[in-house]
């Protein structure tokens, strides 16, 4: 049944197959709950890992950890594989690497607030539109001014500068209103309640490291631990929204590759487009339409194809379709409307067919010759060859100690960025100031000495001059300025140079490096 160019899934009237020179046009796994869509996307997961191909998921309820362990052969199972004749059926853990953006049940896994680019940081801050216009400000501003934004710290403390320069940045970059800042701030209030300050800092993910395969050449398949983080959808979908756009920006074109360099499985998929902005919309159809050509296929999960905007759907060229109930004549048409998508198999009847389904029953069609979609077949899917079900906390334990990976992200890095660089400046400004008075002071005295000597005025007499005073209030403060200015030109002419380079930023609004 297995083959090197493919994926078995199962058996229809015959084996289904998703064959791996397709396999970057896309897919999507749907079904009600419990009907089997996180064991097809197991043995999907799978047959890629077996070909080399590595894998990104997340674990939503965290059923998928049962990858990483060989499974036990169950009645049931031993069953499903014989009826299906699923003769070389063999039981076998995969190789794995667990994440978690909470450093709790995987390896920590963090970007900057940099390199997520303010789209995206709008969008998890739920920000409306002028609010978006001040954070686009201030990645501007951090662009220009060469500040690493790293994490949440470092957006602060911009805000704060922001705040207090208001009325300058207004003049150079359009309104920035405080109650604009206030409501980001805000947003990242919330945004550390959920746990958010985890993710943004360093040492930023690497994504070459999610791309790699183990010493017998099967693919690593990534696990992202996405149990607590669904508390949180936003972070969620931003999250991996973000690591799609990073897999498009940094990856080379390879046109139609004989396989995948990674598939990227997308659970709860409908989170992703819940209430999503428009323009957030057409970027992310922008995104998965252009990763194909990365040689990234992309997998929702979700419970209905109709949770999916049309154009992204029709780009999913593999689909899986578990059962779906029609109680409600709602459901009745988006079982219709599922139905439809399929390229009918004159055998039965598309429509009635997806309310029959038994468990770990799926109707597939896979995309076959010029790319073209497969006559639809009633399938039983394979019993998957790794634990059905979650590992232990042991065992969890065990497989992240033993990781590469341990060692290059478990602990987090602080290097200097914005926020170190505006405390510095603003340190500065005060010594500044101190040594401004005491020079003044200084030169009073010295003028004092002057005078005494020459007119035999004391003191006193001439502090009590007001005219005197306030000319010399006034020259401090000119002179003040003048001396921040410069060491502002200064900061950002060495930080130009450090840099080497303009920063860029691509489709999504995330940095694009190497340029
Ligand atoms: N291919 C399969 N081989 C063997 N058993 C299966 C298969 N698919 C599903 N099952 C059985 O059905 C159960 C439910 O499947 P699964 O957890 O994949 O459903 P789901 O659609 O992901 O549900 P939910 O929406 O609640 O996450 C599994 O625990 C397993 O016992
Ligand atoms: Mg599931």
């Amino acid at each position: 049944m297995l083959k090197d160019d493919a994926v078995y899934l199962g058996t229809s009237e015959k084996p289904e197959y998703l064959k791996l020179k397709y396999a970057n046009r896309h897919g999507l796994i749907t079904g009600a709950t419990g009907t089997g869509k996180t064991v097809s996307l197991q043995i999907m997961a799978e047959g890629f890992s077996r070909a080399g191909v590595p894998v990104f998921c997340a674990d939503v309820k965290g059923d998928l950890s049962g990858i990483a362990v060989s499974g036990t052969p169950k009645d049931f199972l031993v069953e499903r594989a014989d009826n299906i004749g699923f003769a070389d059926y063999e039981l076998s853990a995969f190789p794995t690497v667990f994440w978690d953006l909470f450093g709790k049940q995987g390896h920590p896994i963090r970007t900057t607030i940099s390199d997520m680019g303010p789209l995206l940081f709008s969008r998890l801050l739920d920000l409306n539109a002028t609010q978006e216009g001040v954070l686009n400000i201030a990645f501007k501003i951090a662009d220009d001014e060469g500040l690493l934004l790293l994490d949440l710290k470092d957006l602060r403390s911009l805000l704060i500068e922001m705040s207090g320069r208001a009325k300058e940045i207004s003049g150079i970059y359009g309104n920035v209103s405080t109650s604009s800042i206030g409501a980001i701030q805000r947003g990242l209030l919330v945004l550390e309640q959920q746990g958010g300050e985890n993710f943004f800092g360093e040492r930023a993910l690497d994504i070459a490291d999610l791309m790699k395969t183990d010493a017998s050449g099967r693919g690593i398949i990534s696990v992202l631990a996405a149990d607590e983080l669904m508390h949180s959808p936003r972070l969620y979908s931003t999250f991996l929204l973000w690591l799609l756009s990073e897999l498009f920006e940094e990856l080379p074109e390879v046109g139609n590759p004989d396989k995948p360099k990674l598939v990227f499985f997308f659970d709860e998929a409908h989170l992703l487009f819940d209430e999503a902005p428009k323009v957030l919309l057409q970027k992310v159809e922008q995104v998965v339409k252009l990763v194909r050509s990365k040689g990234v296929g992309v997998y929702f999960v979700t419970q209905n194809p109709v949770d999916i905007p049309d154009a992204v759907l029709a780009q999913l060229g593999n689909r899986v379709q578990h059962a779906l109930r029609a109680y409600t004549p709602k459901e009745a048409k988006a079982v219709r409307v599922a139905a439809e998508t399929f390229r009918p198999n004159p055998k039965f009847d598309t429509e009635e067919v997806i309310k029959q389904l038994g468990v770990g029953e799926a109707l597939v069609s896979t995309l076959e010759k010029k790319g073209v979609p497969s006559i639809v077949g009633r399938t039983m899917m394979r019993p998957p060859s790794s634990r059905l079900g979650p590992i232990t906390k042991k065992e969890r334990k065990e497989i992240i100690a033993n990781s590469p990976m341990a060692s290059l992200y478990d602990e987090g890095i602080d290097r200097a960025s914005a926020f170190e660089v505006l405390k510095k400046r603003a340190q500065r400004r005060v010594e500044e100031e101190e040594r401004q008075r005491e020079r003044e002071d200084r030169e009073r005295e010295e003028n004092g000495r002057m005078r005494r000597s020459r007119t035999g005025y004391d003191d006193d007499y001439r502090d009590d001059r007001p005219t005197k005073r306030s000319r010399s209030r006034k020259r401090r403060s000119s002179r003040r300025q003048s001396t921040s200015e410069a060491a502002m030109k200064t900061l950002a002419r060495s930080v130009a140079r450090n840099l080497g380079r303009s920063l860029v930023r691509g489709l999504l609004g995330s940095l694009k490096r190497g340029l």
